[in-house]
C-alpha cells in the first residue's frame, strides 16, 4: 500500500469550502504561497442554463484568465444529478472563463441530497459516470474536468466502484475526501482507502480529510502513497501549512507563520470584505475563519471572545489593532 514519495514536493490544493473559502480568501491563502490549485464553493446546477453572472459571482477570478491575483489556478466546481444540465452549463462556465471543471460528488448537506446532488449521487455509480461523461463531452479537450468524492453514502462499501466511475466517465483526476456521507466531519478519516483508490486508478488521487499538521501530512502520505493532498479547514487553521509541507520535504528549515502576521491577514480580509456585506452581518466571516484559527492558534480564540458578540465597527475594530500591535494579552489581563 506505501509507495515512497519521501522528498518529492508534493500537489497541494485548497479545498472548496461553501461559505467560507470565497474569492478574497483564496486571493489571501494563495498569496502566502504553497498552493498550486485552488477550487471554487459549488456552483449548483439544477435543470436551468445558468447566466454569467452566476460563475463570476462565484469566481470573479475568471474575468482574469482564472488564476488568483497570485497566479494560481482556480478550478470551477459544480454540483448536480442531471448529466445534460450539468454538461449544458459547464460549456457554459467555460464560455464564461473556466479553465478547468471540478465535479461535487461529495457534499453532505440535506438540501443538496434532497435535490438530487452532491454525497447522495454515490448510491448509483452509474450516474457519477454518467455525469462526469457528459461534462468531459461538452467541453473542449484541453479544459479538464476532475472530481470530488467522498467514500460512500450510507457506508464506505462504494468507494471504489465511485472511484472506477469517475475515471471511465473520464475524470483526468480524482479528489477523495476519506469519508462518507454517513461519517460527516467526524474523525478519524479514513486514509487507507484513498490508497487503494490510487493503487487501481490510472488517474492521479488527491488526498483529501482532516491532515491537519506536517506530521498528519507525513502519515497521510505513507498510508495512500499519494503525491497531491488537498487541505480545507486545516489551511484556515494554518494559512501556511502548505508552506510548512513543502519545506518539509525539502528537508528545510521553516518558522510557521506567528499570531500577528495570522490577524494582519484578517485584517486584509476584514478590509476588503467590510462593504461586501450587509452591515448586520459585519465580522461574522471574521469570527468564522477565528472558529478554524482557533485550532491552530490559541490567540484565536481569545480574539474571538472579544469580538463575538459586536457588530460594529468600532470595537472590531480596536480589538484588530490590538491583535495588530501585539497588546491584547495586556489589555485583557
Ligand atoms: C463549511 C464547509 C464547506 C464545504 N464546501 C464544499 C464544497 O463547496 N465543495 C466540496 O467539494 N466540498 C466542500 N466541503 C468539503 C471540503 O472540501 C473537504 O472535503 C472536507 O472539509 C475535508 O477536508 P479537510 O479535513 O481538509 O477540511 C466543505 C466542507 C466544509 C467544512
Amino acid at each position: 500500500m506505501t509507495r515512497e514519495t519521501q522528498n518529492l514536493i508534493p500537489r497541494i490544493y485548497q479545498a472548496p469550502m461553501e461559505g467560507v473559502i470565497d474569492h478574497h480568501v483564496r486571493a489571501l491563502l494563495s498569496a502566502i504561497g504553497g498552493i498550486d490549485i485552488c477550487v471554487t464553493e459549488f456552483v449548483r446546477v439544477t435543470h436551468t442554463r445558468l447566466p454569467r453572472r452566476v460563475f463570476q459571482r462565484l469566481c470573479p477570478e475568471l474575468d482574469a484568465g482564472a488564476e488568483t491575483p497570485a497566479g494560481v489556478p482556480v478550478r470551477l466546481q459544480l454540483l448536480g444529478g442531471n448529466p445534460e444540465a450539468m454538461a449544458v452549463n459547464a460549456a457554459r462556465a467555460v464560455a464564461a472563463g473556466a479553465k478547468a471543471i471540478d465535479l461535487n460528488f461529495g457534499c453532505p448537506a440535506k438540501s443538496v441530497n434532497n435535490s438530487d446532488g452532491g454525497a447522495c449521487l454515490l448510491q448509483s455509480p452509474h450516474r457519477v459516470e454518467a455525469i462526469v461523461g457528459a461534462v468531459r463531452s461538452a467541453v473542449p479537450a484541453e479544459i479538464p474536468v476532475t472530481a470530488k468524492i467522498r467514500l460512500g453514502y450510507q457506508d464506505r462499501s462504494s468507494y471504489m466502484d465511485n472511484a472506477r466511475a469517475a475515471e471511465n466517465g473520464g475524470a483526468s483526476e480524482l479528489a477523495v475526501h476519506a469519508r462518507s456521507k454517513v461519517d460527516g466531519y467526524r474523525p478519524p478519516a479514513y486514509w487507507e482507502y484513498i490508497g487503494e483508490i490510487r493503487e487501481a486508478l490510472a488517474i492521479p488521487v488527491v488526498a483529501n480529510g482532516d491532515i491537519w499538521t506536517v506530521e498528519e501530512f507525513r502519515r497521510c502520505r505513507a498510508v495512500t502513497g499519494c503525491d497531491a493532498f488537498m487541505f480545507g479547514r486545516s489551511l484556515l487553521a494554518r494559512p501556511d501549512l502548505p508552506l510548512q509541507i513543502r519545506a518539509f520535504c525539502a528537508g528545510e528549515a521553516y518558522e510557521p507563520m506567528t499570531w500577528q502576521q495570522v490577524a494582519a491577514v484578517l485584517w486584509d480580509y476584514y478590509c476588503t470584505t467590510r462593504e461586501e456585506y450587509p452591515a448586520k452581518y459585519l465580522g461574522n466571516r471574521i469570527k468564522q475563519w477565528l472558529a478554524y484559527l482557533k485550532l491552530g492558534y490559541p490567540e484565536a480564540q481569545r480574539f474571538f471572545e472579544e469580538i463575538k458578540r459586536h457588530r460594529e465597527a468600532a470595537p472590531i475594530e480596536a480589538a484588530f489593532a490590538r491583535q495588530l500591535s501585539g497588546t491584547s494579552d495586556t489589555i485583557a489581563a
